[in-house]
């Protein structure tokens, strides 16, 4: 019954629930049994829009929890950080704790348990410029779209969702930018909320693991290992702040700024301004 409330788009995605997925990798099924599946308080969600740093936060809290002992070991950061969306061959319900997932989608698609507030969510933004920027190319090399489509929602609704329901999560915000800028005080504050006590050596290791450099030659992080058939270029692109600046037109720029509405939300403030 549900597919009846899905709309294709194109031949590769499909909209469901106000979000875009990709018809290889999702079922409407699959997104409705999300909301009763059983969450832990140990688990730890990794939330995103699409393009906003993943990736890079998946490698902080893995090689947190590692050092932290008691991980179980999977192949990459890809598995260890199950994709919650995405259909697997594995059920996640029966997977040891403590649980790693990741997500990009939004509040209502996501399990009622979280609203318990004790399992933990780590929701990363980035300045919605760069993201274009960092889609566009990703668009080109990811077969699981068709340009120039892509999948997620709206950055604006996904920000926005998260943001002004955060009073019903365990939830921790921080940005891309703020990673680049001072990325050990990134790594403290998520090993805070995370409630692992690292020591000094402990954070600068996870930092080294976290650097774009030595992420981009980590074969369990920089996703090299996703089939070429699927994606025939870089997860790790550029890795930096501004670079909307080499490919807007002004009048593009004042696009995006007018999305943000004429009282931009003061979170939005800081992310537009970023450069
Ligand atoms: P660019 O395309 O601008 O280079 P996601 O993981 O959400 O798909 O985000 C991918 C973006 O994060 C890419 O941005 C990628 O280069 C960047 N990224 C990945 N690892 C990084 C790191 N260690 N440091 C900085 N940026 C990183």
């Amino acid at each position: 019954m549900d597919r009846l409330n899905m709309e294709q788009i194109g031949e590769k995605l499909f909209k469901y629930k106000d979000f875009i997925f990709p018809l290889e990798l999702v079922t409407p099924e699959h997104i409705n049994s999300l909301q009763t599946f059983e969450i832990r308080d140990s688990d730890v969600f990794l939330v995103t829009y699409p393009k906003s740093g993943t990736i890079w936060t998946q490698q902080i809290i893995i090689s947190i929890c590692e050092l932290d002992g008691g991980l179980n070991e999977y192949a990459n950061n890809c598995q260890q950080m199950a994709w919650l969306e995405y259909k697997t061959k594995e059920d996640l319900s029966l997977r040891p704790s403590p649980r790693l997932f990741t997500s990009h989608v939004t509040p209502p698609l996501m399990p009622l348990g979280l609203k318990d507030k004790k399992t933990k969510i780590i929701y990363v933004m980035r300045n919605p410029k760069d993201v274009v920027v960092s889609y566009f190319h990703f668009g080109k090399v990811l077969t699981l779209y068709e340009t120039p489509k892509i999948g997620g929602s709206s950055w604006f609704d996904h920000i926005r969702a998260w943001y002004l329901n955060r009073d019903q999560y365990n939830i921790l915000f921080l940005t891309y930018e703020d990673m680049i800028l001072d990325l050990k005080g990134a790594v403290t504050k998520i090993c805070r909320f995370l409630g692992k006590n690292l020591s000094d050596k402990g954070i600068d290791q996870v930092v080294e693991k976290a650097t774009f450099k030595n992420m981009k030659k980590d074969s369990k992080a920089n996703y090299e290992f996703i089939l070429k058939e699927t994606i025939s270029g870089d997860f790790m692109r550029k890795g930096r702040i501004g670079d909307w600046k080499n490919m807007f037109t002004v009048a593009q720029s004042e696009r995006v700024d007018r999305m943000g509405g004429s009282n931009p939300p003061l979170f939005f403030t800081p992310l537009l301004l970023m450069i």
